[in-house]
């Protein structure tokens, strides 16, 4: 799989800057809650351009340090370049596959990610190699997004539905699994650690607000054709930020359009 729309999702840098990934809100108050701290050493998985790095960072002050890790050099290179802030740890950017065994990174206080086991084959797999670079008692915080049967609002939203349809079915294609993240609690439980935070967050589009959805087509719309999801006449980009802006006009009233799983746990001791 490459790097990542994913239906909750991170854009591409160029596209990312045109439209803020409203799938990203929940992220600031729960990483904030799960216990980082002043010099705490953090692994950031799957880290894309940086953005959840350069927040944990800025969590844990100068005196931490943040590992960022991705199989994505491209994803990385706008990470190279994004400033966390003065009073923030630095950053190393380390090229990882995550599908496979790591390099040798150290232990961490805290090990984080932000949609990513979400696209991982043997995601339990992973967690496991994982837990095991985390001190004892460390924390594991995943913030992952799943197929959870939406998009809700108050009309039929045909075209947002089958835009939502499009986008998981591509993630599935791509091996990535969109039932990861309602499982992601009893993953963590049958491996030992204790859960402290488990809670979700809708990402909602509001009436009569610019939709990201056109965007995260447009920026799809390559992967969701190599897959044979759907196609570009189907999809009709030139007119869908029109027609997903009629419907929801129609429907009137929020869109509840995403959600966000928002797991954290202790490592346990003897992982
Ligand atoms: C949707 S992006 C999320 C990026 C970042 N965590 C964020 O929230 O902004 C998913 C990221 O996971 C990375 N990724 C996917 N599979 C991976 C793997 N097997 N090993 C390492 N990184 C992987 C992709 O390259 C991509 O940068």
């Amino acid at each position: 799989m490459s790097h990542v729309a994913s239906p909750a999702l991170a854009l591409p840098p160029a596209v990312a800057q045109a439209a803020p990934n409203p799938a990203n809100g929940p992220s600031a108050r729960f990483f904030a809650e799960i216990g980082l701290a002043p010099g705490m050493r953090v692994l950031d998985v799957g880290c894309g351009n940086g953005d959840l790095s350069r927040l944990v960072a800025r969590l844990v002050g100068p005196d931490g340090e943040v590992i960022a890790i991705d199989r994505s050099p491209e994803a990385m290179a706008m990470g190279h370049t994004a400033e966390a802030g003065l009073q923030a740890a630095p950053i190393r950017y380390r090229q990882a596959d995550l599908a496979g065994a790591l390099p040798e990174l150290g232990r961490f206080d805290a090990i984080v990610g932000r949609r990513v086991l979400m696209y991982l084959p043997a995601a339990a797999a992973t967690l496991a190699r994982l837990a095991a670079l985390g001190k004892p008692g460390a924390i594991l915080a995943f913030q992952e997004h799943g197929r959870a049967g939406l998009p809700a609002g108050l009309g039929p939203l045909t075209l947002h539905r089958r835009l939502y349809d499009w986008l998981w079915d591509t993630v599935a294609a791509e091996g990535g699994d969109p039932g990861l993240a309602l499982r992601l609690v009893d993953l963590m439980r049958a491996a030992g650690h204790g859960i402290e935070v488990a809670r979700s967050e809708g990402v909602l589009l509001q009436p009569g607000e610019p939709s990201f959805l056109a965007t995260l087509a447009q920026a799809m719309l390559p992967r969701m054709i190599e897959r044979g999801v759907t196609s570009a006449d189907a999809l009709g980009l030139d007119t869908l930020a029109d027609r997903l802006r009629e419907e929801h006009r129609a429907a009137a009233g929020t869109i509840v359009w995403d959600l966000a799983f928002l797991v954290s746990a202790r490592i346990a001791r003897d992982a």
